[in-house]
């Protein structure tokens, strides 16, 4: 069994829309999902219909003791996922539990109890790196890090890395990041092609290949109470986290990918030893942020596998024949002009 938490200690940047979407692909791929909304804004929640009233069997329950894991367990529109949702009352945890000797695993203590024909668990985390999100890392073994493709995106992640080797040496040694998220990708500028080139110099391999664009379906779809897969099957945001979610499933075989070692790799690295130290990535400040060759960038086809990030010639002739949704266009029309200007 896989258990993944989704951290980024800034809001906003994809986390709770990774965790639904990716869950509900992974379920496609013939995998049993468990999602755990570990934020007391409880957006996971409420992304598939749960809007958990105080005294309701939730995780606050289940980490004290009142509810058992079979009462607090949600199915979803999606067969096969299911959710632990989260409540207000989530909010008082790191108060009432700060005196505990076993406040950092408490949520770890209570997912040992989940049943073993589980593949997956994902965590959906608060944008803080507080003790809610510290009992995550340590009931994780994996970190997926979403990082929106714009200016700040870079920014504060220093601090997220040293917390995970924190947590990684002193409380759970198993964690390990293993994958980063190019998330609200827009094509179209320059900048976040930028920014993107920024995070694959830093992480490496671990980025996935897959580039979630931004998407308003993404946006739309919480206040269905579904995942984007069933709410609308044709949209980017559908086959971008389909093919995100593929490629997580190709990392259980990771040999039978030799194109991603390094990731291969990081899985696994045995349990001992202390994560090795990773130079904090560089964000972009004013002064470094100057307009380069990185400008010339292309994305070249396919997008994501899916095909409409044609030739130029194709996108002009596209466009021609009307206008389509903005974020549904392929274009780095604007870039490459903006770059030869
Ligand atoms: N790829 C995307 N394209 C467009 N909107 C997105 C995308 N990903 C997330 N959003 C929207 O951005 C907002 C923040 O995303 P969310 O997943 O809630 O971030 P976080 O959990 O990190 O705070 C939400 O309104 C969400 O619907
Ligand atoms: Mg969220």
């Amino acid at each position: 069994m896989r258990k993944i938490i989704v951290l980024n200690q800034k809001g906003g940047v994809g986390k709770t829309t990774t965790v639904a979407n990716l869950g509900a692909c992974l379920v496609e791929l013939g995998r049993r999902v468990l999602l755990v909304d570990v934020d007391p804004q409880a957006n996971l929640s409420l992304h598939f219909g749960h809007d958990m009233q105080r005294d309701e069997p939730s995780l606050y329950s289940l980490l004290r003791d009142e509810h058992s894991l079979e009462e607090v367990i949600r199915p979803t529109t999606v067969d096969g996922l299911r959710i632990i949702p989260s409540s207000p009352d989530m909010a008082g945890v790191s108060v009432e539990f700060a005196g505990r000797s076993d406040r950092l695993f408490v949520l770890r203590k209570v997912l040992q109890q989940v049943p073993t024909d589980l593949d997956y668990i994902v965590m959906d985390s608060p944008p803080s790196l507080g003790l809610l999100t510290v009992n995550a890392m340590c009931a994780a073994q994996e970190v997926f890090i979403p990082l929106q493709t714009e200016f700040f995106a870079l920014q504060g992640v220093g601090k997220l890395l040293r917390t995970v080797r924190l947590v990684s040496q002193q409380a759970n040694k198993p964690l390990r990041i293993t994958g980063v998220i190019a998330s609200m990708y827009d094509s179209r500028t320059c900048l976040a092609q930028e920014i993107l080139s920024d995070i694959r110099k830093h992480f490496g391999s671990r980025v996935f290949k897959t580039l979630v664009r931004k998407n308003i379906r993404l946006a739309e779809a919480p206040g269905f109470g579904r995942p984007i897969t069933q709410y609308d099957e044709t949209c980017n945001g559908t086959a971008d986290y389909r093919a995100l979610a593929a490629e997580v499933l190709a990392m259980e075989a990771p040999a039978a990918q030799p194109w991603q070692p390094a990731r291969a790799q990081a899985l696994q690295t045995p349990a001992s030893g202390p994560q090795t130290q990773e130079p904090e990535p560089q964000a972009r400040t004013p002064e470094t942020h100057r307009p380069g060759p990185e400008h010339e960038h292309r994305i070249l086809r396919p997008f994501n596998g899916v095909d409409n990030v044609g030739p130029r010639e194709q996108r002009f002739q596209n466009r021609s024949q009307g206008p389509g949704r903005p974020d549904e266009r392929g274009g780095d029309a604007q870039c490459s002009a903006a770059a030869s200007s």
